[in-house]
């Protein structure tokens, strides 16, 4: 999102409208990355019932970006139960 658009509940709504569409097609569930430096990012993903994978040990892995050293980060999302709305 553009800066001055972030927090007011946009991003909230385009992964809300996506989980929704997801789940029209009978999609079990989606995954994303994310840094793991990017803790806004994951607070965000994490409001949205996106969590790290509980059945492996691949948590966050190691890369590098035009020489810049950052983990990877997924995070998983199961609509066997209906995902965390805000508000
Ligand atoms: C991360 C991003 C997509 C979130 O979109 P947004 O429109 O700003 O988020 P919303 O306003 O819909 O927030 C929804 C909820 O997410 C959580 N949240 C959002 N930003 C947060 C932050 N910086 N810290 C903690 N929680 C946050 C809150 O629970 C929020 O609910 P609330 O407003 O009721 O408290 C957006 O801020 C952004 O583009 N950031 C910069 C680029 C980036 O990091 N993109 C992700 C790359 S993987």
């Amino acid at each position: 999102m553009l800066p001055g658009v972030r927090g007011r509940g946009v991003g909230a709504t385009l992964v809300h409208r996506w989980f929704d569409t997801l789940r029209e097609l009978g999609v079990p569930g989606c995954h994303l990355e994310t840094l793991g430096e990017n803790h806004n990012a994951i607070a965000f993903f994490e409001s949205m019932g996106f969590h790290p994978p509980r059945r492996t040990n691949v948590r966050a892995r190691p890369a590098v970006t035009r020489g810049d050293h950052h983990t990877v980060q997924l995070m998983v999302q199961s609509f066997g139960t209906p995902p965390v709305r805000g508000g």
